[in-house]
């Protein structure tokens, strides 16, 4: 089968679930993958022929792609800040907006001397804490999850990298966390569930097919559980002067600001994404 043949119909066939753009980049990103193509060899060497041995595998996923899988479980991986995780139905895919929470806890980082401690709640694939463990080798990073599912995912990224993360499993919304060892943080990063389960109806079906729903919804009539508690937690955990992030439902950004308000953080403002719109909190324990 001719390269172009076989993205002209697999663009076709997955136009039903995605706009044609987004149907054709994740062809051409299917067909980089398994056949190690560029996006423009299909036109510049309109002859290419997909190798016959190939043809199977790209096959079984498009199955998977047309039965509404994200593109990132079928290969295996999502790309953040330019690392690849692994991820699969355990995990919530990382979402590039979550890069900025990064970005700004490395900002913090950097300015930091000594051996910062870093405690990422709600760690899902353990993008954030491997990110920072990674870029800061120098810094002891804590991430805890409630699914065991999702931290034996976790702990297996990077066995060979430089940096270093340990997980444990914890109820965030629980008083105590069941952390490994004593001592007080640095820095505080979440990235909790916070869609509520009325905004299900907006959303595609492949995410809510495939992702998992604990990572993602919290109850209609309490939006800010996980706010809450990590205000609470971030309370009795950092030490004077540290930096606590969240990632938040634009829909709520006031009453986000004013849980951490509450529990006398300072300095508490919003970060806005690339996007222009409310995604984070900072605040800042005295
Ligand atoms: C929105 S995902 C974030 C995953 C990852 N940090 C990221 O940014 O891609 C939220 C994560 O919170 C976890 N979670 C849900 N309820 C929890 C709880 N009560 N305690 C701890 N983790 C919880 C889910 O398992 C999921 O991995």
């Amino acid at each position: 089968m001719l390269l172009k043949d076989f993205i002209r119909d697999a663009v076709k066939a997955l136009e039903p679930l995605y706009p044609e753009p987004e149907a054709r980049s994740i062809v051409l990103w299917l067909c980089n993958e398994r056949l190690g193509v560029k996006s423009y060899t299909h036109i510049t060497e309109p002859s290419f022929e997909v190798p016959s041995g190939a043809v199977g595998g790209l096959d079984a996923d498009m199955a998977r792609l047309q039965a509404g899988e994200p593109v990132q479980y079928v290969l295996g991986f999502a790309e953040f800040r330019g690392r690849r995780f692994r991820v699969d139905r355990r995990v919530l895919i990382p979402r590039p907006e979550t890069e900025m929470l990064v970005e700004e806890a490395s900002s913090f980082l950097g300015s930091l001397t000594g051996k910062p401690r870093v405690l990422d709640l709600c760690t899902g694939s353990g993008c954030i804490a491997w990110s920072l463990a990674l870029d800061f080798p120098g810094a002891e990073v804590y991430a805890a999850d409630i699914s065991e599912e999702a931290l034996t995912l976790a702990r297996g990224q990077f066995p060979d990298g430089a940096g270093h993360v340990s997980f444990f499993h914890a109820d965030v919304l629980e008083d105590e966390l069941p952390l490994p060892e004593g001592g007080r943080f640095d820095l505080i990063v979440s990235n909790p569930p916070y869609i509520t389960e009325s905004e299900k109806a907006a959303m595609r079906p492949n995410v809510l097919d495939y992702e998992p729903g604990l990572a993602l919804f919290v109850p209609d009539d309490d939006p800010l559980v996980f706010y809450r508690a990590i205000a609470r937690h971030a309370g009795k955990l950092l030490s004077s002067g540290a930096l606590g992030i969240v990632e938040i439902n634009e829909q709520f950004d006031q009453k986000t600001m004013a849980v951490f308000q509450n529990e006398r953080f300072q300095k508490v403002q919003l970060v806005h994404d690339y996007a222009g719109k409310p995604r984070f909190v900072k605040f800042f324990a005295k």
